[in-house]
């Protein structure tokens, strides 16, 4: 195992009797944060650097503002030798605050802000000034002091790739006040109460018998066995999938923990993961036996099987493209839909078009940059589209959506299958949901659009290729949702709105995509008038750090496989005249 997180009671211990400089904290495991920007930085993403040195931020603090020229100085010594510098802030005080007196700071630093503390408590931050220098390979801390000669010296010997002699030496400065820790010391932290009601609501859906991930955290006994591993993915923010930066925009279907629940689960398993209650409200959640997993909680009253695929055990297989009738006679309203996969470790994707009965269906090949409305342009009654598959995707039910499926469409699927080692028979499902005969709602109209950018160029290696492409809203309209799409080398995307009258608002970030959840974000309806641009801001990262990357020498341009890379930013919106 990669960290160990120092057990509480020994930083209690030892902070009792020693001088904070002297904390036994040496090696203290990943971490993952966001700065004031919103820029989402890993301590081992910069593990090509020798060491990486953080400046602690309190605010108001003349302690960190007088360390500042210095720490300045240094990084123009020390920058371009393998040293990385940046601040942190572990107040957990918010964004606008911290932003407002960088203002006043002449340093262009990023500034990483810990908003649940959970980092500065792992560090042992205890005041603002102090300089701690890190080493991104092992997460050790090669160095804690004020700035001065000491520190120059460690910095001198990493550069040289020597040891470094003086460690710690004792600093002082702002105090930094760790409430919640407080707190929780004080009265505990409840499995019964606290942890088990968050592992429900945050994890428990995937991690169960019969869903998508590897494990269950369906008894206190696994969750403490896996409390080490739950640490070290809530701090680099691995788990729960597909966060997004929670200080932008208006999401509603947000899968960050909150600042509190995040501190309560790790000071609950700093504090050993201990039990109480008699009874384990995990150990007796019921779920429903069903792999359809739509909230109406019944099977769906259409399904349609995809042809079955051999898929070999190793090897590239190019995408497949099938159909399949729909097995209806008459013409139905559909709600929703779904696609279970037959074999989640081969089916990467899988994506629809609804081919219309007078259309043949071998005329029609989805594509990557499809979306599901694309067959409504044929007609003006609203007809389905059908969802299509990519991990960590969800049914698409939503009310007053769908549309009217004609007796005799087919559907066309692009399937997309990676090998596992294994021979397998991939049967995968698409399940339809129709409204009960006689209660069809008045259905509104969606309409889609995407800022999709076919010519880029990544050269290898780099770590930050910046690509951006914008779609233009026509008529008055209600954003719904926003699915950034890139393959294996994508780092991260935003959306922003640029309005005709000049001001822009960003209305989602994704700072740290994975290929491998990608996920639909849904908006509290947002009114846009006519003639709105909404740009897609993305990256990709087509260095080595990138643990995912196929090839950091190749550049890459556009392709279908998941080696090549796509540049898309889905959206979706309501015409406010269908509304009205
Ligand atoms: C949307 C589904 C989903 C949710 C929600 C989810 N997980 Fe996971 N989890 C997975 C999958 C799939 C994997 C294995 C693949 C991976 O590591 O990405 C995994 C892996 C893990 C691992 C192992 C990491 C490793 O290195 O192997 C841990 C620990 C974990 N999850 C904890 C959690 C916790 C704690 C929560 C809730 C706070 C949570 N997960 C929420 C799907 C999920």
């Amino acid at each position: 195992m990669k960290n160990l997180p120092v057990s509480k009671s020994l930083i209690l211990f030892l902070s009792c009797v020693l001088p904070s400089f002297a904390l036994a904290v040496d090696r203290v495991g990943d971490f993952a944060l966001l700065d004031q920007d919103g820029a989402f930085h890993q301590l081992s993403w910069y593990n090509d650097q020798k060491a990486v040195v953080f400046l602690t931020h309190a605010n108001a603090c003349a302690a960190t503002r007088e360390a500042l020229p210095a720490i300045t100085a240094l990084q123009s010594r020390f920058g371009e030798q393998g040293i990385e510098f940046m601040m942190i802030n572990s107040q957990g005080i918010d964004r606008d605050t911290v932003k407002s007196e960088l203002r006043g700071l002449d340093t262009d630093l990023p500034l990483l802000m810990d908003d649940a503390q959970v980092v500065g408590e792992t560090l042992g931050i205890t005041h603002g000034g102090e300089v701690i220098v890190m080493d991104p390979g092992d997460f050790s801390i090669v160095f804690r002091g004020p700035v001065g000669s000491e520190l120059e010296r460690a910095l001198s010997s990493i550069a040289a790739d020597q040891a470094v002699a003086v460690t710690s030496i004792p600093s002082s400065g702002c105090e930094i006040a760790y409430a919640a820790r407080e707190q929780h010391e004080q009265t505990g932290v409840s499995y019964v109460n606290d942890i088990a009601p968050i592992i429900e609501k945050n994890c428990a859906d995937c991690h169960r018998e019969n869903s998508i991930a590897p494990f269950a955290l369906n008894s206190h006994q696994l969750v403490q066995g896996w409390s080490p591993m739950i640490r070290e993915v809530l701090l680099t923010k691995r788990m729960p999938p597909g966060q997004i930066d929670p200080h932008v925009g208006n999401i509603t279907d947000m899968t960050n923990l909150s600042d509190a629940e995040m501190q309560q689960l790790v000071h609950w398993i700093d504090a050993g993961s201990p039990r109480d209650g008699d009874t384990d409200p995990l150990a007796n959640l019921v779920w429903p036996d069903s792999k359809w997993r739509s909230e109406l909680g019944r099977e769906p009253d259409v399904i349609v099987k995809i042809p079955p695929q051999r898929i070999p055990a190793t090897g590239v297989v190019d995408y497949l493209n099938v159909y399949a009738d729909i097995p209806i006679e008459d013409d139905v309203w559909v709600q929703g839909s779904e696609i279970v996969p037959g074999d989640y470790s081969v089916l990467h994707h899988v994506i629809t078009r609804v081919v219309q009965p007078e259309v043949d269906p071998d005329s029609v090949r989805p594509d990557e940059g499809d979306d599901e409305f694309a067959s409504q342009k044929l007609t003006d009654v609203p007809l389905a589209g059908l969802t299509g598959y990519v991990p960590g995707r969800r049914p698409i039910l939503e009310q007053n959506r769908g549309g009217l499926l004609r007796a005799g469409t087919r559907v066309s699927f692009q399937l997309h299958y990676t090998t596992s080692g294994k021979e397998v028979t991939d049967q995968s499902e698409l399940g339809i949901y129709l409204y009960p005969e006689g209660e069809v709602p008045e259905i509104v109209k969606s309409s889609g659009g995407r800022a999709l950018n076919r010519s880029f160029l990544i050269p290898a290696n780099a770590k930050d290729f910046e690509v951006t492409e914008s779609a233009i809203v026509e008529k008055d309209a209600y954003l719904v949702s926003f699915m950034p799409h890139m393959h294996f080398r994508g780092k991260r995307m935003k959306f922003v709105a640029n309005y005709p009258d000049g001001t822009s608002e960003e209305l989602l970030s994704v700072p740290n995509y994975k290929f491998n959840w990608q996920l639909r974000h849904h908006l509290e309806p947002k009114f846009v008038p006519a003639g709105t641009e909404i740009v897609a801001i993305g990256a990709f990262d087509n260095s080595q750090q990138n643990a995912f990357n196929p090839d950091p020498e190749q550049s890459i341009d556009w392709g279908p496989q998941s080696w090549d890379e796509m540049f898309i930013g889905y959206m979706r919106w309501t015409h406010a005249e269908d509304l009205q």
